[in-house]
């Protein structure tokens, strides 16, 4: 394992339709044309990485069907190593999603071959060469409690992104070094965001939309705001943008805020074009 950067995460392929408005129980709508986009939370999350520069990998699972093909491709396309994604025999996670004329997504996931990363895919893993592993929720809980586990035990940074929230047992909180939440799920977990650190993170991250972020860590509460843009697009993915792009700049060894300062600059560019990864930029244009 020479990767940098170990990403445990989902890979979805988005399904997006526009309706005139949702239908009911029984009755039946017609939509535009569907468009397929890769996504998925850990997907998203080390393509933005590896757009940046990172050297990444990611763990999880695709089946063995087109979604699964397409989502290896905007991986791979964007560097990032899928050497740890496995093949299930199960189809490939989706995301149905439909959005309105008001601009509102419903969504339904079918998780698919993303319930199938597991404790052994996990135990599998060399942490050699390894310094930050980012993991988020859309993969079975107990396979993203044991990975950090093994991972601060190895003596590698653990950025964990809480969406949804979920509970986790005090020792794995106690194992994160970065918790990253945004606004809402500060507001589940703690009245005030100093108390975040109660539950056992080392830091913690609230992300703020369109105000940015805020970092907490012992010594206190440091805003970075958000970089202003012209127009927002479309901000699928800025969340899973934000938390890539902080792990990568984590993992070349920047502290907290400056990996923060960072990430802004990245997601803000994510909202200006259309789609998750699609949307993600490169080192160079973040400049
Ligand atoms: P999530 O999508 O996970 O709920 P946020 O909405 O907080 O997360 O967005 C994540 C990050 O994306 C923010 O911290 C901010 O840096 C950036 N961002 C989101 N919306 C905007 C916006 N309208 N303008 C600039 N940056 C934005
Ligand atoms: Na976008």
């Amino acid at each position: 394992m020479t990767n940098a950067l170990l990403v445990l995460g989902s890979a979805n392929a988005d399904l997006v339709v526009e309706v005139g408005r949702r239908p009911g129980g029984g009755e039946t709508v017609l939509g535009g044309d569907t468009v397929v986009l890769p996504g998925g939370k850990g997907a998203n999350t080390a393509v933005a990485a590896a757009r940046v520069g990172a050297s990444v990998a990611l763990i999880g699972a695709v089946g063995g069907d087109g979604y699964g093909s397409l989502l290896r491709e905007s991986l791979e396309s964007s560097g990032v190593d899928t050497a740890l994604v496995k093949t299930s025999a199960r189809p490939t996670g989706i995301a149905y999603i439909t959005v309105t004329p008001d601009g509102e997504n419903s969504i339904v996931v079918s998780p698919g071959a993303n319930a199938d990363v597991s404790l052994s895919d996990v135990d599998a893993l060399s942490f050699d060469g390894a310094s930050v592993l980012t993991c988020s929720l859309e993969v079975p809980l107990e396979t993203v409690i044991h990975a950090i586990g093994a991972a601060s035990r190895a003596g590698v940074r653990t950025v964990l992104n809480l969406s949804p929230v979920a509970e986790l047992p005090t020792e794995t909180l106690k194992q994160l070094t970065v918790l990253i939440v945004n606004e809402h799920e500060a507001a589940q977990l703690a009245s005030d965001w100093r108390d975040l650190l109660k539950l056992g993170p080392t830091s913690a991250i609230v992300t703020l939309g369109a105000r940015g972020a805020a970092v907490v860590a012992r010594a206190g509460i440091v805003e970075v705001p958000a970089i202003e843009v012209d127009e927002v697009v479309d901000t699928t993915g800025a969340g899973d943008a934000f938390a890539g792009a902080l792990s990568a700049r984590l993992a070349e060894g920047d502290n907290i805020v400056q990996a923060a300062e960072y990430a802004v600059k990245v997601a803000a560019l994510s909202v200006t074009k259309a789609g998750a990864q699609p949307s993600y930029p490169t080192a160079a244009e973040v400049g």
